[in-house]
């Protein structure tokens, strides 16, 4: 049973979503803690209500020392034992420090299918851009960006008339069935960061395809 620190920024839907995975009989994390680095994340709320240690380590006091607001949030989770950490909503950027101290035992999850739209906004970019099919991904944390090595991606149709509220929820929902299962193969080490390839224990071999419209629906209209 491996021990999770999750670090938050805000609402924390899919830290929730964690938390549930980790009630399941023969699950193989535990959330060991959860760090804010917004003392008013209404994440740590659901924290506390499940019994998890919930802090906050803001980082404006550190103010251009971002290494030094790292290392304290390292000793914090290292103080609860923690031995993979898991990116909900967490807003900062990590420097080498972090990141090379995390290397394999890090992800995050991003709103959209890696490695388009890295950054911010991306359901008004994908709409923007006209996709058919947006999603999300769950990936180690490198050093650049949205970057590092895909765990795996969750795809949902964009429908006519979507505005970013509505193609963001539907996004979300699929945020919430891939992280826990992503932190699963992570956790029991069916997934592991070999060079900079998440490399699996076994392939399916699936040749599953998905295509936006589903044909029986272009047919129709
Ligand atoms: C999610 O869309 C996640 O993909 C992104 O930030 C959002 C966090 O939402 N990194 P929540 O705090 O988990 O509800």
């Amino acid at each position: 049973m491996k021990r999770v620190g999750v670090l938050i920024s805000g609402r924390g839907s899919n830290l929730q979503s964690l938390i549930d995975a980790a009630t399941r009989p023969g699950y193989p994390a535990r959330i060991a803690c959860v760090i804010s680095n917004r003392p008013d994340a209404a994440g740590l709320d659901r924290a506390r209500r499940a019994g998890i240690p919930a802090e906050t380590i803001d980082h404006k006091p550190f103010g251009k020392d971002r290494e030094a607001f790292e290392r304290a949030l390292d000793a914090r989770l290292a103080a609860h034992g923690v031995e993979l950490v898991a990116l909900a909503g967490f807003m900062r950027l990590f420097t080498p420090f972090m990141i090379e101290r995390w290397q394999g035992r890090m992800i995050n999850i991003h709103p959209a299918l890696l490695p388009a739209f890295k950054g911010l906004d991306t359901h008004r970019r994908a709409l923007e851009a006209g996709v058919k099919i947006a999603g999300c991904t769950v990936h180690f944390v490198t050093l650049g960006m949205d970057e590092g090595p895909i765990i795996a991606q969750a795809a949902v149709a964009v429908l006519a008339g979507d505005d970013e509220a509505s193609l963001a929820a539907r996004v979300l929902a699929a945020e919430h069935r891939i992280y826990p299962w992503a932190l699963e193969l992570v956790a029991s080490g069916r997934v592991r960061l070999v060079g900079d390839r998440a490399e699996y224990d076994r392939r399916d071999g699936s040749d599953a395809m998905l295509i936006s419209p589903a044909p029986d629906q272009a047919k129709s209209t």
